[in-house]
């Protein structure tokens, strides 16, 4: 019903009979910079630093990866290992919190960044509630039974589970773990995370949006007609990672909601 409104409203636009605002095609004035595991183009991904520096640099949100220890604590990094950003070695899933925090995930970006810390999800809630939106995406669940029950206790303990204007959003690759999310906290804003362009059907988009608000897909998907497409079923569309300034200004025209971006200062 959703779907025939939209296109009913599109014949009219195109017939004249309703006249469009200046800037029509995109839903919003502003697009949303997100920084993409933080500011990570300027500091280590993932870290208080990086988090730091897209308050410093005024994005609206920044994004970051949520996986679980050994002992269940939640935990923000990228990769299903250590290896890469930090000086340890070993799966996240095999190393205890003690020893997740005892490595140094800072050095390899940089000396200057000696000495930073994986940080829990907690701290980071903590730290940064109401100073900037949160994207959090439950990295790899199906390596961590009941990680969404987790972030959903996070959010409910700290009074988040009812964020305003969007400034709490969860997001996962895994649609399945998406659903459950919400089967738990439906209050809070939901995102699909593609790469494929197989699900990015209209059928696809229809079944998104029964229990999403956004779908977010790899850069290389988007234009103008996948854009409208997604806002014809009443979601936003914030795509990944702009890494450079044609990116941006690519995705800018296509008319996107949202950027997610390594370099923040790309987008403004
Ligand atoms: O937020 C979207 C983006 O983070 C997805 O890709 O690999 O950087 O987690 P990845
Ligand atoms: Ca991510």
């Amino acid at each position: 019903m959703k779907k025939l409104m939209m296109t009913t409203v599109t014949a009219m636009v195109a017939l004249g009979l309703i006249i469009q605002p200046a800037n029509a095609f995109a839903k919003k004035e502003e697009i949303v910079n997100v920084a993409h595991r933080g500011a990570s183009g300027y500091a280590p991904e993932n870290t208080m630093a990086a988090f730091e520096k897209a308050v410093d640099m005024k994005s609206d949100m920044f994004e970051l990866d949520v996986q679980l220890s050994k002992d269940g604590e939640l935990v923000v990094i990228h990769d299903t290992s250590v290896d890469r950003t930090t000086d340890g070695s070993g799966k996240v899933k095999d190393l205890t919190l003690e020893e997740l925090r005892s490595l140094d995930a800072g050095s390899w970006f940089d000396e200057a960044f000696t000495g930073e810390k994986i940080p829990t999800l907690g701290e980071v809630l903590d730290e940064y509630r109401g100073k900037i939106g949160i994207l959090i995406e439950i990295k790899s669940p199906s390596l961590y039974p009941g990680i969404e029950q987790k972030v959903a206790d996070a959010l409910t303990e700290r009074n988040m589970h009812k964020p305003n204007n969007n400034k709490i959003i969860v997001q996962s690759f895994d649609h399945d773990s998406v659903q459950t999310f919400h089967s738990i906290l439906p209050s809070v804003p939901l995102g699909v995370l593609v790469y494929n362009p197989d699900h990015l059907t209209d059928q696809r988009l229809e079944a998104f949006s029964e229990y999403a608000s956004y779908v977010n897909p790899s850069k290389s998907l988007v234009d103008r007609e996948l854009v409208t497409r997604i806002h014809d079923y009443d979601m936003d569309v914030h795509p990944w990672t702009a890494r450079d300034r044609e990116s941006v200004q690519a995705l800018k025209e296509a008319g996107v909601d949202g950027i997610i971006t390594d370099y923040p200062d790309y987008v403004d």
